[in-house]
């Protein structure tokens, strides 16, 4: 866990402006970024964030992102001393990764599975509709709600009228596309995602909900991340050098993810197209 500083006042004002006096309980705290759920006396919650030292300018972005998405959960945004704030509705509901727990454990949860992994396509598909990429999908970057599938962590977010990062560092890197890490480590700047290198980190993280485990076979290419610099990964991840993970516990399902992350970025299909392709199992 991080060392966050204390929790702005007015990032508390706005959890309470909508929860009541609140109870905070942490969740996360580790590079920069802090999350806690506020919780109020009838039960209404609400997410903080708080962002410090380099993740400071992050969270601010985040804040403008949901604001430029007029996204309906977002409760309040702002900057004080030492750090940025950011107050959303508390989303209820659990993350994709979650949502394969079941099958993952051999428990029959393939009709679950399978929903989570349709539902996430289409909420991508529909970010990408509306103009914009999010840049850093995960396992974890969807809540699976009785009101739809929301996307977070929209910290690297892209689209109209939003100026690119130089910031940005292509998202988590086991779920980078190649052709993006190629150009990270060129030094093009500003890094541009794409709604393709999206498609790509959805494939993997769906693989990734599927296996457990990352879609790369690092140990296969005697890579151990690491040991690595972020550059000589993405070097590696560039040139293909890992090959994918040989777990196929569900093959009819990784069929369509494996296409996804072995096509150049030119021949992957679109979140919209790999929902169909899964909709049809
Ligand atoms: N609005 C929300 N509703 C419910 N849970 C949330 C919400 N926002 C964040 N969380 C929870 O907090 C976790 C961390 O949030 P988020 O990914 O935005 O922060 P982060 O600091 O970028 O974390 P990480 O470094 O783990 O990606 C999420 O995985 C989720 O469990
Ligand atoms: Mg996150």
């Amino acid at each position: 866990m991080g060392q966050h500083p204390p929790l702005p006042p007015a990032a508390r004002a706005a959890a309470e402006a909508a929860c009541g006096p609140v109870e905070l309980t942490e969740i996360t705290d580790r590079r920069g970024s802090a999350v806690w759920k506020a919780t109020g006396p009838d039960g209404h919650a609400a997410a903080v964030k708080v962002g410090y030292g380099d993740g400071l300018p992050v969270t601010t972005r985040e804040g403008e992102v949901l604001r430029l998405l007029r996204r309906p959960d977002l409760l309040g945004a702002g900057t004080a001393a030492e750090a940025s704030w950011l107050v959303t509705r508390w989303l209820d509901g659990p993350s994709t990764y979650k949502l394969f727990a079941p099958y993952r454990g051999g428990e029959s949860g393939q009709e679950q599975a399978l929903a989570a992994a349709v539902g996430l396509c289409r909420a991508v598909a529909d970010l990408h509709a509306a103009g914009w990429i999010h840049s850093d999908l995960q396992p974890a970057h969807a809540l699976h709600t009785p009101a739809g599938v929301q996307l977070i962590d929209l910290a690297w977010a892209w689209g109209p009228g939003f100026e690119p990062t130089n910031a940005f560092r292509g998202g988590i890197v086991h779920l980078l596309a190649p052709e993006l890490a190629a150009s990270i480590n060129v030094g093009l700047t500003p890094i541009t995602p794409s709604p393709a290198a999206d498609v790509y980190a959805l494939a993997g993280s769906l693989w990734t909900c599927v296996t457990g485990g990352w879609p790369l076979d690092y140990h296969a290419a005697g890579i151990d991340p690491h040991h690595l610099s972020p550059a000589q990964l993405r070097a590696r991840i560039s040139n293909r050098a890992a090959p994918l993970s040989p777990a196929r516990p569900w093959p009819e399902l990784q069929k369509p993810l494996r296409d996804v992350l072995l096509a150049p970025r030119s021949n992957r299909p679109t979140a919209n197209e790999l929902e169909d392709l899964l909709a049809a199992l």
